[in-house]
């Protein structure tokens, strides 16, 4: 039985979306004995994000969706980000549900950076435009958020499409899909350490 757990934090604000969709092709090549778990952030809002952090410590969430989230991330040995590009960036579901990663650094107690730290994060995204660069600015994101933590990346698998299933045309992206998940991601590093 392995011990992997993929935790995937899907952040369209549409159901059975492109990036949706794409995830999931890539997700049925897991081995059947690595656990799944799915996550609309749209189902479980977050609240907007407090910055505490020089005030007073964060306080571990009770019973709420900060908490759902927050054990579910604590949980997986992989953290599957598949937003779609929203204004050349992550969707704004995603980017709350990042920025409470703030609040759990700070968190007394919890030791989230060394907790996650080894893990792995990834990015599953779709957007309408042909020209993959655009996508940078959501790769760097996620990127250097895995080098600030102590992560590895297996990078981002991109798809092309605008309309819910567009995404299936994109023979490209489903050959990626294949062997997205299949890859030995090394750990993260900045764009200025990188040789
Ligand atoms: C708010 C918003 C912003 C978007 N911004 C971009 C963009 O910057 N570049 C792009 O190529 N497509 C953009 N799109 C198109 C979506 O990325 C595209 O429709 C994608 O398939 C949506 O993913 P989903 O089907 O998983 O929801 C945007 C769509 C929305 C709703």
């Amino acid at each position: 039985m392995s011990s992997r757990v993929f935790l995937f934090v899907l952040g369209s604000s549409r159901s059975s979306g492109n990036t949706e969709i794409l995830a999931r092709k890539a997700a049925e090549q897991l081995p059947g004995d690595v656990r799944q778990r799915w996550l609309h952030l749209a189902d479980h809002p977050l609240p907007d994000f407090e910055d505490l952090r020089h005030d007073s410590d964060h306080v571990r969430p009770t019973g709420d969706n900060v908490e759902l989230l927050l054990d579910a991330t604590l949980e997986a040995t992989d953290i599957v980000i598949a937003s779609p590009l929203y204004w050349y960036s992550v969707s704004a579901h995603t980017k709350r549900y990042l920025d409470h990663w703030s609040g759990w650094l700070r968190m007394s107690g919890l030791d989230f950076r060394a907790r996650m730290a080894g893990r792995t994060l990834w990015g599953v995204t779709a957007l309408a435009e042909e020209e993959q660069e655009v996508a940078d600015p959501l790769i760097g994101t996620l990127n250097n958020s895995a080098a600030y933590l102590g992560m590895r990346f297996g990078g981002v698998l991109l798809g092309n499409g605008s309309k819910p299933g567009d995404v299936l045309n994109d023979e490209k992206a489903l050959a990626r899909a294949k062997t997205f998940f299949a890859q030995e991601p090394p750990l993260a590093r900045y764009p200025h350490e990188a040789a």
